[in-house]
């Protein structure tokens, strides 16, 4: 049976959605100087902001203007709850000050008092994306072990300053999505690292890895004391890896790969190195910089949950091997291969209601802690009239498939759910290509991909249907 408190709500993340960059003493992140791509165009990473080109995050939706009357839309959509990420550039603009920017913190108060004032509860990423610049270039991000450091600031300054406004909270977003070392913008946006010529990027991604992994225990440990009755979770990215046949080399081929998607939450859930792990270490010999007293950390800071973003799964195939990585989708590997049986976005993603139950079963029965659908939607082009009608009836088929799904999980196979939180409630500017055509929402922003519009929120259909959803607490689907 669901939970009464069950946590219907929205996502978003502070880059893609707040706009001001610059303002309020608020620095630039490691986003601030990825230029906008397409679906198959990447994104730039530019060594500064470079005046010729544009930034699609540096105003994004302008929450940061728009806040008060865009949670007031949010109310009335009905949420529960509402999951964003904290800028760690506004609260430390270049991430190594001693004292944090207090115009930054009062933005987030004022921010959570709009929250609160309506009963929707908030439900925060530490880092969603965003490191400090200045980390990034002149520490090498997470390759340094001094940003653990100012990790551990940034989130103790979060939770003793917020410590009766936010009870949720998750420490790194999507933190696997490194795993994916040829596709530099993941390396980037999780850890403000750049592989340098010469170094190989699996040993590179094993040792901030670790930091990171530190990082997060030492928030976990941190936030504990400041307010025991905190629940910290880790986040991952969960695309599941199907093998492509009963071939055994098939189910070897996933079983070994979907180590990518158990890494990380294995130390953040366990609190130590999985055996698969240590001995690719051991193989590769990989001298890392990991003390005992690291290990006891980890040890110590464990999760109370798991957050995961669902959008889609993917298969393996043994005896394939796509040199062409440009065309891999995210969360895709060298040796996958097209489902036959499900449908793609327009981006290719695959769309696979029922991989989200088997995910669900499969981290629970993994792990046996609560877990968290911090994300989940249907990225598309809508079509907008004239009177800005949207009538977005494949968003709401694939959504309502994915609550079915959750439900199922829910009440059948007994997996413990706290709360489901679609992507980009309100359109955002989109993570992987800077676009803003690709829209997630069930509240429609008049912007498009060149900054062009008015800024204007409009209902789409799939309002009205998800507010029946959270007042029927699901049982409207
Ligand atoms: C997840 C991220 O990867 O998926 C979000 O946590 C992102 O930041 C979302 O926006 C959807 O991806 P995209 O590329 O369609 O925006």
């Amino acid at each position: 049976m669901k939970k009464k408190t069950f946590l219907w709500g929205g996502a978003f993340a502070a880059h893609q959605f707040e706009g001001g960059w610059d303002q309020g003493g608020k620095g630039p992140s490691v986003v601030d100087v990825m230029t906008a791509g397409a679906h198959g165009v990447a994104r730039q990473i530019t060594q500064d902001i470079d005046p010729d080109k544009f930034y699609p995050n540096h105003t994004a939706i302008d929450f940061y203007h728009h806040y008060k009357s865009d949670i007031k839309l949010l109310a009335e959509l009905g949420l529960k709850c509402f999951r964003t990420s904290i800028a760690w550039s506004r609260i430390y603009p270049k991430g190594d000050e001693l004292t944090p920017n207090e115009e930054g913190l009062m933005f987030y108060d004022n921010m959570f008092d709009e929250l609160i004032r309506y009963g929707i509860e908030p439900v925060i990423t530490l880092s969603h994306f965003e490191m400090p610049l200045h980390l990034a270039r002149h520490y090498g991000g997470f390759k340094n072990r001094k940003v653990v450091e100012f990790f551990e600031r940034f989130a103790k300054t979060c939770f003793e300053r917020y410590k009766t406004k936010v009870k949720y909270w998750m420490t790194f977003n999507e933190i696997n999505n490194q795993m994916d070392t040829a596709n530099p913008i993941f390396f980037w946006t999780n850890s403000g690292v750049k592989v340098e010529a010469g170094e190989d990027p699996q040993q590179v991604l094993y040792q901030v890895a670790h930091y990171e992994l530190l990082a997060s225990a030492k928030a976990v440990i941190a936030g504990r004391k400041i307010n025991p009755d905190f629940e910290i979770g880790c986040m991952i990215s969960h695309v599941p890896i199907y093998p492509y046949s009963c071939n055994p080399d098939d189910i070897m081929a996933a079983e070994i790969a979907m180590r990518q998607r158990f890494f990380f939450p294995d130390v953040h859930v366990r609190g130590y190195y999985p055996s698969y792990a240590i001995k690719e270490f051991e193989r590769k010999g990989y001298q890392l910089d990991i003390t005992q007293d690291d290990l006891a950390i980890l040890k110590q800071g464990t999760v109370d949950y798991i957050g995961f973003s669902y959008y889609m799964s993917t298969v393996v195939k043994a005896d394939v091997n796509n040199d062409n990585k440009e065309n891999i989708v995210n969360g895709a590997l060298p040796n996958s291969v097209p489902n036959p049986y499900i449908k793609s976005s327009d981006w290719g993603w695959p769309i696979d209601p029922e991989g989200l139950r088997y995910t669900l079963n499969r981290l629970y029965e993994r792990y046996q802690l609560p877990l968290f659908i911090v994300e989940n939607g249907f990225g598309a082009i809508d079509e907008v009239d004239a009177q800005f009608n949207i009538h977005d009836t494949p968003r709401i088929s694939y959504l309502s498939q994915h609550i079915k799904a959750m439900l199922t999980a829910i009440d059948q196979d007994g997996v413990d759910v706290m709360g489901y939180t679609p992507w980009g409630i309100i359109d955002v500017v989109s993570f992987t290509t800077g676009e803003m055509k690709k829209r997630y929402g069930v509240i429609y922003v008049d912007r498009d991909n060149e900054g062009n519009g008015s800024m204007k929120r409009y209902k789409k259909d799939s309002f009205t249907w998800y507010q029946k959803v959270i007042s029927s607490d699901g049982s409207s689907i």
